[in-house]
C-alpha cells in the first residue's frame, strides 16, 4: 500500500509528538543524575549554544569610556562574598562540593577569561546563565556595578592572595567575618571588609557612612534588603546580614566621626557653581535649593547630610536619581521629582561642592 504524506496526517503526528515526549518523560527513564556527567555530545553542544548565544547578545553592548563610576574595590568585596563559594579566590581553591556540579563553576583563571571579551562577560555576569545555576546580577538596573566587577575579572587571574585578601577584606580579616559567636561583631565585620569598622573605608566610590544620621542608614539597609534601592553590592551584603541589627549597625556607624574631607583638586568655578545651585536651586527648571532639606538637619531625621561626602559616589548617586533607578527610603521621590533636570555638569558641580564642605 502506498503511503500518502499529505497535511491531515502531517498535522496529527505534529500533535500526537509531544503527548509522546511527555510520556517518555512520565515514564522516568531519563537520567537526570548527575553523577555520570553528560554525553560528550550533550557537553559539546550545550558549550556551543551557550558561547554562541552570549556572543550574540553582547553584541550589542558597548563598554562604557573610562572607569566604572563604582570601582574596583567594592566589586572585589562582592565577588568574596557572592562569586568565590563558586569560582574560587587566589588562596581559597574551590571546594569538592563545588567541583561536583554539573557544570562546575569554572575556576576564573587567566586563559579561562581571556576567551571573552568585556561585553560578553558584562553579558554573563548581569544576566547569568540558565541551566548552570550561574546567578545574574541581583541589581539590573546597576550597570555601572557590573561593568566595576568585568574590571575586577579582569584583575583577579594576576593577584597574589594576599593582594585580593586586602583587596576584598580590607582591614578585616577573612575568617572574622564568619564569627557567628557576637551576631553583632560577626555582622560588623561583614560591613568592614568594604567600609572599614569606622565607616570611612572602601575607597572613591564607596560611601562615608561614618557620621551619618542613623535613621537614614537604617532605613537605607532595609530599602537595599528589601530591593528597594537597587545596588547587587549592597542587597547582598545587607542581606547577609540579620536585619535586626540594622539599627545597632546604623547606631555604630552614625557614632564613628567622619574624616575631614581631603583636600579637593576640583576647580574654584565648579564648587561656586555647586554652591550656588544648593543656595538657591534653578527657579526656571524647578530644581529646589538643596539646603533647604540637606542643610537642616532638623527638618527630617531621614533627609541624609552630604557635607564631605566622596564626590564620586555624589556624582553617581544623582546619575542613578536622574535615570530614575536610585530608589531608596520612602522619601526617594522627592529626589527623583528634580534629578533629570540637572545636566552632567551640574551634578559635577554639586558633588563638589559638597565634598568640599567639612564633614559633620
Ligand atoms: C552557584 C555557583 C555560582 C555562583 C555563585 C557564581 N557563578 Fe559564575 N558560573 C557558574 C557556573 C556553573 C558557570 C558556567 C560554567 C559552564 O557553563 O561551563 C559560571 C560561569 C561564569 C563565567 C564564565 C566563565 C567561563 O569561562 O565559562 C563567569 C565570568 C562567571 N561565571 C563569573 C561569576 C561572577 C562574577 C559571579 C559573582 C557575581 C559568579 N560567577 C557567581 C556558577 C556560579
Ligand atoms: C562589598 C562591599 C560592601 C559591603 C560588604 C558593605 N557595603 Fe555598604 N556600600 C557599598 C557600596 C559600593 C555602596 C554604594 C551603593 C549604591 O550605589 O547604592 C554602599 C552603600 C551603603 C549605604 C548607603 C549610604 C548612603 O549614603 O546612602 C549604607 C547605609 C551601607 N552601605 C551600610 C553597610 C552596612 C551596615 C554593611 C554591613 C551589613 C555594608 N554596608 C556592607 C559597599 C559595601
Ligand atoms: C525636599 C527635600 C530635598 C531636597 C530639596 C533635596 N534633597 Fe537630596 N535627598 C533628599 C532625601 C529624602 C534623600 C534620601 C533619599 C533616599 O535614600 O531615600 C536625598 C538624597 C540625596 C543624595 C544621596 C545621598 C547618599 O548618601 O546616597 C544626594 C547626592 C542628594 N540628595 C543631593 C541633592 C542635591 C544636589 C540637591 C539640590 C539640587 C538635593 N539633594 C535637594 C531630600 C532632598
Amino acid at each position: 500500500m502506498k503511503v500518502r504524506i499529505n497535511w491531515k496526517r502531517a498535522a496529527i503526528a505534529l500533535a500526537v509528538l509531544p503527548v509522546a515526549a511527555l510520556f517518555v518523560a512520565w515514564l522516568g527513564f531519563f537520567n537526570v543524575g548527575a553523577a555520570s556527567g553528560h554525553w560528550k555530545i550533550t557537553e559539546w553542544f550545550l558549550h556551543f549554544a551557550m558561547r554562541s548565544a552570549v556572543r550574540t547578545y553582547a553584541l550589542p553592548i558597548a563598554p562604557p569610556d573610562g572607569p566604572p563610576p563604582v570601582g574596583v574595590r567594592p566589586a572585589a568585596g562582592h565577588y568574596a562574598a557572592g562569586c568565590a563559594m563558586c569560582h574560587g579566590a587566589p588562596g581559597a581553591p574551590r571546594g569538592a562540593t563545588v567541583r561536583a556540579m554539573l557544570p562546575a563553576p569554572p575556576a576564573l583563571t587567566a586563559a579561562a577569561l581571556a576567551d571573552w571579551s568585556d561585553a560578553e562577560l558584562f553579558r554573563i555576569v548581569k544576566h547569568g546563565l540558565r541551566f548552570t545555576g550561574m546567578p545574574a546580577w541581583p541589581a539590573q538596573a546597576r550597570d555601572d556595578e557590573v561593568w566595576a566587577m568585568v574590571a575586577f575579572l579582569r584583575r583577579l587571574p594576576e593577584l597574589a592572595p594576599r593582594d585580593y585578601r586586602s583587596l576584598a577584606y580590607g582591614e578585616a580579616p577573612p575568617d572574622s567575618a564568619g564569627d557567628v559567636a557576637n551576631r553583632f561583631e560577626g555582622a560588623l565585620a561583614g560591613c568592614a571588609r568594604c567600609h572599614g569598622r569606622d565607616g570611612t573605608g572602601g575607597g572613591e566610590t564607596v560611601p562615608v557612612i561614618a557620621g551619618q544620621r542613623p535613621a537614614y542608614l537604617a532605613a537605607s539597609l532595609a530599602a537595599y534588603a528589601e530591593g528597594r534601592r537597587a545596588s547587587g553590592i549592597m542587597q547582598l551584603a545587607a542581606g547577609q546580614a540579620d536585619a535586626a541589627l540594622f539599627d545597632r549597625l546604623a547606631r555604630h556607624y552614625a557614632g564613628q566621626s567622619a574624616p575631614a574631607a581631603p583636600p579637593t583638586d576640583a576647580a574654584p568655578e565648579l564648587i561656586e557653581r555647586g554652591r550656588a545651585i544648593a543656595r538657591r536651586g534653578i527657579p526656571e527648571r524647578d530644581v529646589p535649593a538643596c539646603l533647604g532639606c540637606h542643610g537642616r538637619p532638623e527638618r527630617n531625621p531621614v533627609y541624609p547630610g552630604l557635607d564631605g561626602q566622596r564626590p564620586d559616589y555624589l556624582a553617581n548617586q544623582l546619575r542613578l536619581f536622574a535615570a530614575g533607578v536610585r530608589g531608596g527610603t520612602p522619601y526617594s521621590h522627592l529626589m527623583t521629582a528634580f534629578a533629570d533636570e540637572l545636566t552632567v555638569r551640574e551634578r559635577a558641580a554639586l558633588a563638589a561642592y559638597f565634598a568640599s564642605r567639612p564633614a559633620r
